[in-house]
């Protein structure tokens, strides 16, 4: 018996294979075609982009594995999260999804928060455009004939679970970041629904992430040549897929990602809400467990950005960034080019580079990006402290992951040692692989998302521990300043 994960990104697909023990046996990718961005702030991607990098990557993966997908009896789905997929009749496609990173209904928040006084409370976190209701409250106000098509609404990797197995299902971790769900309770809220116009109708059926959610179609198990019936689990949103696959399950066991987005997250023992700080307060994908996270929209996004204005590759960067590293300069980087959730909150936020002189160089300006990532993400730190949050174990996930540089600035501002798992950058992939596997077997969680090798603990620099603190302190001090000047 194997068992697959496939991890919808916001840049492509990756597809993974293990077997019974959890070893990985191979994987396979395909690329995604990059959000488009047709105003300033948006971020949108057409929902059969994911269903053909999802063929493309399980395809690659017959060719190179045949036998071991042959075997597979049961997958799970990881998918970027809050992506507003809407469906009319015949579940057409009815628009372009708005995704996590789009800012467009900041205006929408405010009118929902103060439609319904209660919302904070109820969802366990504050309406940000980032999440999936206010967006739907935009297209209600901005394209009401396309609102008035909507059956149902669907995040990413529902969509793909739609066209692979015909059933409309969502896990609890992708739900709780909808805004519709009362994340205590782990049930679509009415209330929450009603603030934008929809009903439970409009919903899919919520599982488990380890239980079965519904069965591969006949047609795709012949195409991949799998013999038995194949179950697809609940799986999870990718961050908590990303914590099944490195074993943060349990209290105080988190990681931080380096991926398009950056992601300070934690496991918690029960819901804990902390609004204040846009935390963020979610189910995880285990039953009866949740867990907090700080987010920012622009972690290697950033470098992406800046690979494309340069003309360089984001690996080019970052040797450059190495070589000569001495402690921060003189040029401050804040990310914002997304705007940002946590902890400001704020779609319409920009990004900046502070301090630039003659001598300022590629270089320069990478070190200086990596660095204001490491500070956004000690922001994350410092407001999940203030939720009473401590984490006590970190590993490092994500594409950014691979930089030792970037690594030291984290640990070091972070003030804390940070694991690298030795398995190579599977993302969301292995976790939601093993969310398969439980929900094949029926076998524990608890025993499936076990810790993996470690290939390196990466400490704190005390030499630049002191120096770091100074530029943390002026960091923080300009997102205020730069804000007042811009409005
Ligand atoms: C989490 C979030 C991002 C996406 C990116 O709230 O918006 O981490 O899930 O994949």
């Amino acid at each position: 018996m194997t068992f697959l994960g496939i991890d919808i990104g916001t840049s492509g697909v990756k597809a993974l294979l293990i077997d019974d023990d959890g070893r990985a046996l191979g994987d396979a990718s395909a690329a995604a075609i990059e959000p488009v961005r047709p105003h300033p702030g948006w971020s949108e991607q057409n929902p059969a982009d994911w269903w053909t990098a999802t063929l493309g990557a399980i395809d690659a993966l017959k060719l190179n594995h045949p036998r071991e997908l042959a075997a597979v009896t049961g997958i799970g789905l990881s998918g970027h999260m809050h992506g507003a997929t809407l469906l009319g009749d015949n579940d057409a496609v009815l628009r372009p999804a708005i995704l996590w990173n789009d800012g467009r209904s900041a205006q929408e928040c405010a009118e929902m928060e103060a439609a319904l006084p209660r919302l904070r409370e109820l969802a366990g976190n504050i309406a940000m455009p980032g999440f999936t209701a206010p967006k739907i409250a935009w297209v209600r106000k901005h394209e009401p004939e396309i609102f008035r098509q909507i059956r149902k609404v669907l995040l990413p990797k529902a969509y793909v679970r739609l066209l692979l197995t015909g059933e409309h299902v969502e896990d609890m971790s992708d739900a709780a970041g909808t805004l519709w769900l009362d994340v205590a309770r782990r049930d679509w809220s009415d209330d929450l629904l009603g603030v934008t116009g929809l009903s439970r109708e409009h919903m899919p059926r919520l599982v488990e992430g380890s239980a079965v959610s519904a069965q591969l179609k006949p047609e795709f198990a012949a195409r991949w040549g799998m013999a038995g019936p194949v179950v697809v689990a609940g799986g999870a949103g990718d961050n908590a897929a990303a914590a099944c696959g490195i074993g943060a399950i349990r209290p105080g066991e988190g990681f931080v990602s380096l991926g398009t987005s950056g992601v300070l997250f934690v496991s918690n023992e029960k819901f804990s809400p902390n609004v204040a700080g846009a935390v963020h307060a979610f189910c995880h994908a285990i039953p009866d467990t949740w867990h907090q996270m700080g987010v920012i929209l622009s972690a290697t996004d950033s470098l992406n950005w800046l690979s494309r204005i340069t003309g360089q590759s984001q690996a080019a960067l970052s040797a450059a960034a190495e070589a000569g590293f001495k402690g921060p300069g003189e040029t401050i980087f804040l990310p914002y080019l997304s705007g940002e959730r946590t902890p400001h909150n704020n779609a319409e936020a920009r990004g900046a580079f502070v301090g630039l002189s003659q001598s300022s160089d590629v270089a320069q300006l990478t070190r200086a990006l990596m660095e204001g990532v490491s500070f956004a993400m000690r922001d994350c730190q410092r407001v999940l402290a203030d939720a009473g949050t401590s984490i006590n174990r970190l590993l490092a996930v994500g594409g950014g992951s691979k930089s030792a540089l970037w690594l030291k600035m984290l640990a070091t501002n972070l003030d804390m040692e940070i694991a690298l798992p030795a398995d190579g950058d599977f993302g969301g992939a292995l976790g939601a692989a093993r969310l398969g596997l439980c929900a094949a077997t029926g076998a524990r969680p608890q025993e499936v998302m076990t810790m993996p090798p470690i290939k390196a603990i990466i400490a704190p620099d005390t030499d630049l521990s002191a120096a770091y603190s100074d530029q943390y302190a002026r960091y923080r001090a300009l997102y205020p300043a730069i804000e007042e000047a811009r409005s």
